[in-house]
């Protein structure tokens, strides 16, 4: 690993093409992303604490940007619903390789309205919603336990749709922090972070690589 090196042959990141707004720049790579085509462009690794400090991560899927902020669907008795329970303060990161960019967003998590999981667990295919109805989600478990549930509610619900369990659903992350990196030749690359003001502006700086 210590001889892996990639040179980072990207243009960079001025400030005159930043948007005022960061939510408004997230979106924008977050779409430049999914239009270029990249494998998992919406992939988010959200870290959440637990009661007594303890930082986990894990990998979820970004499915909207909107209200201010950064929406996201899980368990809710899952690790870290239950971190974000106890402590609602996250951070996520997304990185784009071949654009050679980083996201960092720091900020709260809050459950989205029951409504919108609700269409979004409706939007889901029939054996998404299957598979999510039946997981205790982070609890131990056995492949037969999970594969004789899984035929139990088919047979229950032998099509869409299928029930939303009532601990599945959205968190949206409102940021107040967002930091958008740029890979740069030399390492010298280009960084730049947004904090939000008490009265709801966004200052914002460039960061030291
Ligand atoms: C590419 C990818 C996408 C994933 N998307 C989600 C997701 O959107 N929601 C989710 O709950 N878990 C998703 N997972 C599974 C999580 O990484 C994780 O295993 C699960 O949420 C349990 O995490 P926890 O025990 O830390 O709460 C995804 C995993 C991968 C690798």
């Amino acid at each position: 690993m210590k001889d892996v090196r990639e040179e980072y042959h990207a243009e960079g990141l001025s400030e005159g093409h930043l948007h005022d707004n960061p939510v408004e720049q997230a979106r924008r790579w977050v779409d430049e992303a999914i239009e270029a085509g990249f494998p998992l462009p919406n992939a988010m690794t959200l870290a959440t604490v637990s009661a007594d400090g303890q930082p986990s991560t894990r990998v979820v899927l970004l499915k909207g940007i909107e209200g201010g902020g950064f929406t996201f669907f899980t368990h809710y008795d899952s690790r870290k619903g239950e971190e974000i329970a106890a402590n609602a303060k996250v951070s996520f990161t997304m990185f784009w390789q071949p654009f050679d960019r980083q996201m960092i967003v720091i900020g709260e998590a809050s459950k989205v309205d029951e409504e919108e999981s609700e269409s979004y667990f409706a939007s889901r295919p029939y054996a998404s919603q299957i598979s999510a109805a039946i997981s205790p989600q982070s609890q131990p478990t056995s492949r037969e336990w999970l594969e004789a549930e899984v035929e139990a509610l088919q047979q229950q619900h032998p099509e869409a749709p299928v029930p939303r369990p009532a601990n599945w659903g959205g968190y949206r992350i409102t940021p107040t922090e967002i930091q958008f990196w740029h890979g740069r030749p030399s390492r010298l690359h280009d960084r730049f972070r947004y904090r939000k003001q008490a009265d709801g502006s966004w200052v914002r700086e460039r960061l030291a690589p």
